[in-house]
């Protein structure tokens, strides 16, 4: 009986050690917080839930029966090597191997504290509570009181229908120690303060002086970041500006973090309408071969050809030839065409040296011959499909080939794709198909990011669903993130256009911000106290900071208001004012005649004092940076990270309204050098120039 016993309990704790894997699991999907790293489908999902029902159903019937089963207890308890010590000193070693261990701190880099803590008091939880197996929510937070405050009790209190002091006491109890928490104390009804370890927040200050900021540690991915991908010989418009910041900016931070980062430009430069552009290249350029032509109005170019097109029946014809020709690879058409992509991505360049851009360019065309490969991939397997409705309204019959992929997530809305047009031609749909194949297939990503408007929402929704059928896209191990955002608009609140409603040109619209940016400095008399290097240097870094700074520090997927002014203004959260805060906290040390090369050797030496409140506050809030950067990671936001710096600023003008850095005599003799003090304005540059630069600005010594 006793054997049948024990193998009965060691069953049943393999049943519920599966079950709290799942159910962890489970919740965590539910809260969206694995969906983001591990990428599961719904469908997956809903197994994995009716999985875990049945094992915990299981678990629970063979609980009562070891129950019913066990003799008492105190029966037992005086025989040697009876069940009962047995199963007793197994109990600590079965959830010690469910408890994780205690976070260890990185050597080599910052360190998150947030993420840090909650991991400290997740295993406290876990070791007090090892009956509760549900994910925590140890929902830490700064506090007043305190540094932190951990709020973990009055939430498990309820669940366990417990007293929330008693629990929190527990949870206090079981933190263990760690060389960030200097002090922990239980409060009002239940709170836990959290109070940090000075050594350790000098320490890590200290760092941020002699390292720089070094990202905290994490799993290393191949990221596909497609943006800008502005469409050959049409103007490139806002949309694409807004891309083409968001996209840097994330590409920046992947980088910073040390992804293997790939900038990718999807070119729109395939399709239908360079038939007509070629065509209309070879009337209006006979010689176009032997003389390339300077086409300096692609716009102008384009808008002429489709008006024939529009107008011109036997024009027409000839562009659907000239289309056929193309894809065929006919030299001279290729010719024709590669001429109309250079003039084109000539004009697209000048914007991205403005911005300093880094892209490489994978136009739609470069997927042509993988277009081939798949449609007759999914032909073969039966996935393409005429229109489900066979009649459009004028009765013609319809010859599209779809790819359906309704999901159990969302059986209505999942539109379907169109593959092959019923002139045998391909489409957007069809080039991202092939391209999604190709990025993980071919390159071996495991992240894909794709930055565009959220009117392609509907687009990236049914071509993930449909990928994923096809089996080219797997959520289990690739990660993938439509990163959208809203609508530019003008001052006066409707899309952004010229006066006559044409599209924005950007290069013009960025040498509007020069001349905004030079009449502002010039105002200020920067002219006067700058060389003319310099001015020029500062005006490019405010006028480009500006515009990037504008669009990056709202939330991305609202509309936002295209204001110069306000960009350009030298108070509230601007890039021009955070460059200037810059400036002026690079100054300090540098009017106290202490180099940067005295000041790291001060740092070494040892950690820096921080005494005053003042002094204490800034130091918490710049090492509050790794938290924030995973956080960015997790939702591809950026407006928090401008936030952050925001906040750093005001942060430094408390200490420095407070705190004496340098003190002089009434003649303006220096007679005191705080160099502590000096260290913190270091250790502050640092980390604006760190989140600067994730931000793709630029930054300037004097302005
Ligand atoms: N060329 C498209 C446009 O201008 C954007 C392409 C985005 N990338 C993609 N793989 N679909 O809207």
């Amino acid at each position: 009986m006793e054997s049948q016993l024990d193998q009965i309990t060691k069953h049943c704790e393999n049943l519920e050690r599966a079950a709290d894997e799942l159910s962890s699991r489970v919740t965590a999907l539910a809260e969206g917080q694995a969906a983001a790293t591990d990428g599961i489908s719904d469908a997956e999902y809903v197994t994995l839930l009716v999985h875990n029902k049945k094992l915990k159903y299981r678990a629970q019937i063979l609980q009562k029966g070891i129950a019913e089963y066990s003799p008492p207890k105190s029966a037992l308890s005086d025989l040697p090597n009876s069940v009962g010590s047995t199963s007793s000193s197994a109990a600590p070693a079965k959830s010690a191997s469910r408890v994780p261990p205690l976070p260890e701190v990185p050597k080599d880099s910052m360190c998150a504290i947030l993420q840090h803590l909650e991991a400290v008091f997740e295993r406290a939880v876990r070791v007090a509570f090892p009956q509760h197996t549900a994910p925590v929510n140890t929902q830490i937070q700064l506090s007043k009181m305190a540094d932190y405050q951990c709020n973990v009790a009055m939430a498990l209190a309820k669940i366990l229908r417990q007293n929330p002091r008693v629990v929190g006491q527990a949870v206090l109890d079981a933190a263990g120690t760690s060389p960030l928490i200097a002090n922990m104390q239980l409060s009002g009804s239940g709170f836990i303060n959290i109070t940090l370890s000075t050594g350790f927040i000098r320490e890590q200050v200290t760092r941020l002086v002699t390292h720089g900021v070094t990202p905290p540690p994490l799993n290393k991915r191949k990221v596909a970041v497609d943006f800008s991908s502005p469409n050959i010989a049409k103007e490139m418009h806002v949309g694409h500006l807004r891309s083409t910041i968001i996209g840097d900016s994330i590409c920046r931070l992947l980088e910073f973090l040390g992804h293997d980062v790939l900038r990718i430009n999807h070119l729109g430069d395939w399709g239908t309408q360079f038939g007509m552009l070629i065509a209309h290249l070879q009337d209006r350029f006979p010689n176009y071969l032997k003389t390339p032509p300077a086409i300096s109005d692609l716009q102008g170019f384009y808008k002429e050809s489709k008006k024939r097109f529009d107008e011109d029946e036997q024009f027409k014809v000839r562009a659907y030839k000239a289309v056929v020709q193309l894809q065929g690879h006919d030299p001279d058409h290729i010719n024709g065409w590669t001429m109309i992509c250079d003039i084109s991505k000539r004009e697209f360049n000048k914007v991205y040296e403005r911005l300093d851009v880094k892209l490489s360019p994978y136009g739609e065309s470069f997927y042509q011959s993988r277009m081939e490969a798949i449609v007759a991939d999914l032909e073969q397997r039966g996935l393409l499909e005429q229109a489900r409705i066979q009649e459009d309204e004028t009765d013609r019959k319809d010859d599209r080939k779809f790819m359906y992929s309704n999901t159990v997530e969302e059986p209505q809305t999942v539109m379907p794709l169109i593959m092959v047009k019923s002139d045998g031609g391909f489409t957007y749909d069809t080039s991202d198909m092939a391209c999604i194949r190709y990025r993980t297939q071919e390159l071996d990503v495991d992240w894909l990011i794709y930055v565009t408007d959220a009117g392609q929402l509907q687009h990236f929704k049914s071509f993930r669903a449909a990928a994923a059928r096809a089996g080219y896209f797997n959520s289990a191990t690739t990660r993938m993130d439509h990163v959208m955002f809203g609508v530019v608009l003008g001052e006066d609140r409707k899309k952004f256009k010229t006066r006559s409603g044409d599209t924005v040109r950007l290069v013009e619209l960025l040498e509007e911000g020069l001349v905004r940016a030079e009449a502002i400095l010039k105002e200020k008399g920067r002219d006067e106290a700058l060389s003319q290097q310099e001015f020029d240097h500062v005006k490019e870094a405010v006028a480009y900071g500006c515009i990037k700074y504008a669009d990056l520090c709202h939330d991305r997927t609202r509309d936002y208001v295209f204001s110069f002014d306000r960009m350009l203004d030298f108070k509230g959260n601007t890039a021009a004012y955070l460059l200037y805060a810059l400036t002026r906290i690079c100054s300090i040390a540098r009017t106290a005649g202490v180099s940067s090369g005295s000041l790291l050797t001060e740092a070494r030496k040892e950690p820096m004092q921080l005494e005053h409140e003042k002094e204490w506050k800034l130091a918490r809030t710049l090492l509050k940076l790794p938290d924030v950067i995973l956080k960015l990671t997790e939702d591809l936001y950026l407006h928090p990270l401008c936030e952050f710096l925001y906040e750093v600023s005001t942060v430094f003008s408390e200490f420095y309204d407070n705190c004496y850095c340098v003190e002089k005599d009434k003649d303006g003799n220096i007679t005191k050098i705080h160099t502590s003090r000096l260290l913190l304005c270091e250790a502050t540059a640092t980390v604006f120039k760190q989140c600067l630069a994730i931000l793709g600005i630029k930054t300037v010594e004097r302005m």
